[in-house]
């Protein structure tokens, strides 16, 4: 009787271990994208929509719209990939400017995804670079 209840409790035990350990590696992984990402939002994107993800009055559209960024989720790598055009509307302001093409690599591009994803006010977890490869291949 009494072995049963260790071995309950050490089944429980590792268990919680396991899963915490799993939760750390989900972690590390997503401070890399996030700590790469930036960097890239630095060099290739804060030009434009700006150190805080604010935008620029009618012309560049804020990256602060959780509800656009998660409705567009799987489109983001495309429109970094290919640029941008056309009317959108993000918190009722309309804008129709043209965003230019970004010559990234699909992982520097799921780490940026990353980041503006979880800046500004966003919480919308990882992309992986799994996820971008494959919203890549549905480009139109
Ligand atoms: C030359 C200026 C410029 C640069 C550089 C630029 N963008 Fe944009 N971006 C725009 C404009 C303008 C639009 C709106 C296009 C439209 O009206 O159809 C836009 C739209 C977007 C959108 C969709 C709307 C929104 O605000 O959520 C996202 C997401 C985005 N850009 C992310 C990025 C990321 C990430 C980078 C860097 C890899 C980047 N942009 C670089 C100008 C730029």
């Amino acid at each position: 009787m009494k072995f049963k209840k260790n071995g309950a409790i050490l089944c429980c035990l590792s268990a919680i271990l396991f899963i915490a350990a799993c939760e750390n590696q989900e972690s590390v992984e997503f401070k890399r994208y996030y700590s790469n990402g930036s960097l890239i939002y630095q060099q290739h994107c804060q030009n434009c929509h700006g150190t805080n993800g604010e935008g620029l009055s009618a012309l560049i559209p804020p990256l602060t719209d959780s509800v656009y960024l998660k409705n567009n989720r799987n489109s983001l790598a495309c429109y970094i990939r290919n640029g941008l055009k056309g009317k959108i509307t993000l918190d009722g302001k309309e804008f129709d400017d043209a965003m230019p093409a970004n010559n990234l690599a699909p992982m520097e591009a799921a780490e940026v995804i990353t980041y503006i994803q979880n800046s500004f006010g966003n919480k919308l977890g990882l992309t992986t670079i799994d996820q971008a490869e494959s919203d890549l291949e549905k480009c139109k």
